[in-house]
């Protein structure tokens, strides 16, 4: 099992893992490249919110105002960051969130983010809507696949089973149905240049994939990516928009707690549920047998009004982290992120953006280049709060201003 901040394999590499060590120390670093490297359409498709993008803000605001009271006089030298869920163990308490059309960042990110994730051991979550199908991932990745799960309620659900036969088929490991989506979202960017999936080239569009000539090259060379999973669904719902369409019309809502407790039985290995928020559906989610829940706003891309999932975290933690494994995503950009996510109650996190950010940056070396960046500041961070394993991150001196009482 590789060790999360493995070695490079020879010379050439490692000059060119220090070059990039060395250009792009931050995540802030990253976007920034990957902005002038991909259309605008599509770099905002993945960096954008819904409405005003304040709930996007606050996820930022709750992980800044956050202090921890480091201990020092302890030695922390042999730090493990690994972490077991679910009877596994992985090398890190932090894994990559599911994100449909990544396609649309890079061509191949989720399969180069796979190829990665099991490489360095970490959970990968691909997205019902994403541009790599179940069946692929589960080769790239057989030991860290989750697939995540959104609803399709016409005919009795049952493109929403056909999708839980073939993840199971397929040897996904953990099944993470997403309860946040309860409409549609209205993300003002996406709508400013039309995006859609698939999207069609109008002149706009055309005038910003002719200012990103690798990005375009890719996608000459691997044609307009599509919602894989989805494929095979269209019929019957195909208009011109396809997928999109089929998406629009078929899925909607949120799973409700009937819907999930039949999807519990029908699972019979981990089940996480993604997106909860509210204390209460956190209770009601345990009492229905999930194995896991992730504390999310969807980065803020669905309900403006939410608070920062940092916020919440200590209210959901108190209410049934004595008996449900609760993890968290949204805001998290860095060790430091990690690590006070973990103080706070956390047993792993997740990102999204931060990982296509890489993929836009830097192709092919973007998801080494992350899973480094973070690794390497959690290990240090661990050091400067005096802890040597995930599990002591519970005896972190933590002061939060913001926390919800509920
Ligand atoms: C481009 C993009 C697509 C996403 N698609 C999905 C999806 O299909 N299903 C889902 O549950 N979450 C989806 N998410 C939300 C992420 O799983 C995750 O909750 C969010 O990105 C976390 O916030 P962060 O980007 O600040 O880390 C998406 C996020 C992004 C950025």
């Amino acid at each position: 099992m590789a060790e999360i901040g493995a070695a490079s394999q020879n010379k050439q590499d490692a000059a060119k893992i220090a070059r990039l060590r060395r250009r792009f120390p931050t995540v802030a670093l990253l976007r920034k490249r990957a902005r002038m490297r991909v259309p605008r359409f599509a770099f905002d498709f993945v960096d954008g919110a819904a409405n005003d993008e304040i709930c996007r803000q606050r996820n930022a605001d709750a992980f800044a105002s956050v202090e921890i009271l480091p201990h020092y006089c302890v030695e922390t030298k042999g730090v493990s960051t690994e972490v077991e869920l679910f009877g596994r163990k992985y090398a890190a308490p932090f894994g990559i969130s599911p994100m449909g059309s990544g396609g649309l960042m890079w061509p191949k990110a989720e399969q180069m983010l796979a190829r990665e994730a099991q490489r360095r051991n970490i959970p990968y979550i691909l997205a019902t809507p994403a541009s790599a199908s179940i069946e692929e991932i589960a080769k790239i990745a057989p030991d860290v696949f989750w697939f995540q799960l959104y609803r399709f309620a016409d005919n009795d659900h049952a493109i929403t089973y056909d999708l839980v036969r073939r993840a199971e088929e397929a040897g996904a490991q953990v099944l993470v149905p997403t309860i946040d989506s309860a409409g549609k979202s209205k993300r003002p960017r996406d709508i400013r240049w039309g995006v859609k999936v698939p999207f069609r080239i109008g002149p706009m569009v055309a005038a910003q994939i002719a200012a990103a000539p690798f990005w375009a090259m890719g996608f000459l060379k691997h044609g307009q990516p599509r919602t894989e999973n989805l494929a095979k669904y269209i019929e019957g719902y195909a208009t011109r928009d396809n997928t999109g369409e089929l998406m629009r019309v078929n899925s909607t809502g949120s799973h409700t707690f009937d819907e999930l407790a039949r999807l519990r039985d029908r699972w019979k290995k981990p089940f996480v549920v993604k997106g909860v928020l509210h204390p209460a559906d956190a209770e009601r989610l345990v009492a229905l047998g999930v194995d896991g829940l992730i504390v999310s706003n969807h980065g803020g891309r669905h309900f403006d009004g939410a608070p920062a999932s940092l916020d919440i975290l200590p209210a959901i933690v108190s209410a049934v982290g004595s008996r449900t494994t609760v993890m968290l995503d949204s805001g998290i950009r860095g060790g430091l992120d990690i690590v006070k996510a973990l103080a706070l109650g956390a047993k792993c996190t997740f990102a999204g953006r931060p990982y296509l950010y890489a993929v836009g940056a830097l192709g092919e070396d973007g998801p080494r280049h992350i899973i480094d960046l973070f690794a390497d500041e959690l290990k240090i961070e661990f050091q400067h709060v005096g802890i040597r394993s995930v599990a002591e991150a519970s005896n972190i001196t933590v002061r939060q201003t913001r926390a919800w009482r509920v």
